[in-house]
């Protein structure tokens, strides 16, 4: 293979990961829109956790039942009746207008989640884990307070400088005043 092609499968990779990211991050937000109130990826709320469903469900049948769980329970699917009759047959909405596709990045999402933090492990069973990300803001930030008292340095000398021109100037008239 030539520099060109290499170039071009480096440039594809690159492409398709995003992609793969981008589809979480739609899934991510239709799970919080549409889902989240009864669904976690790790613990089970209204309706059954949902990490690893993508292990113990075909994506077929996972389309089907977001698209219509009730439809399928009717027409005799044993899995879902297994689960209706698990969940106190606790109808979980349909959700017609979530195409085959946005359901696959919902799954992505869910699939993300899962691999990101182990079952017990939520992140704020973490604290130091959070610590990092907030220190940016925070009085510790070391490089930040030093940019930020130059500033104020700065500042005030440029209020005395301009406060010393206004009598440097007064004094020039002063002392020009009888001549003018
Ligand atoms: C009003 C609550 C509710 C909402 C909203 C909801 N669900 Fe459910 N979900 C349930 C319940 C309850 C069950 C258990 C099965 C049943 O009772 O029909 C379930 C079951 C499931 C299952 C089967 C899980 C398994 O282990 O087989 C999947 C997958 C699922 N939901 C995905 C979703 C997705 C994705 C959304 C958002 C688009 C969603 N649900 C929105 C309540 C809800």
């Amino acid at each position: 293979m030539n520099v060109k092609g290499i170039h071009i499968l480096t440039v594809a990779l690159l492409l398709s990961c995003r992609l793969v990211a981008a589809d979480a991050e739609e899934g991510k937000k239709l799970f919080l829109a549409r889902c989240a109130s009864c669904h976690n990826v790790h613990k089970k709320l209204t309706g059954p956790a949902l990490a690893g469903v993508d292990e113990r469900r075909p994506e077929e049948w996972i389309i089907r039942f977001i698209q219509s769980s009730q439809a399928m329970i009717k027409t005799g699917d044993a899995a879902a009746l297994a689960i209706f009759n698990e969940y106190n047959q606790v109808v979980m909405p349909d959700h017609p207008d979530l195409n085959d596709e946005q359901v696959r990045s919902i799954i992505a999402f869910v699939k993300q989640e899962a691999a990101a933090a182990p079952k017990d492990d939520a992140p704020f069973d973490r604290p130091g884990h959070l610590t990092p990300s907030l220190m940016p803001l925070s009085i510790y930030n070391f490089p930040f307070m030093v940019a930020y008292v130059l500033l104020i340095v700065v500042i005030i000398l440029l209020l005395v400088f301009l406060v010393n021109i206004k009598s440097i100037e007064k004094k020039m008239h002063e002392s020009n005043g009888p001549e003018s």
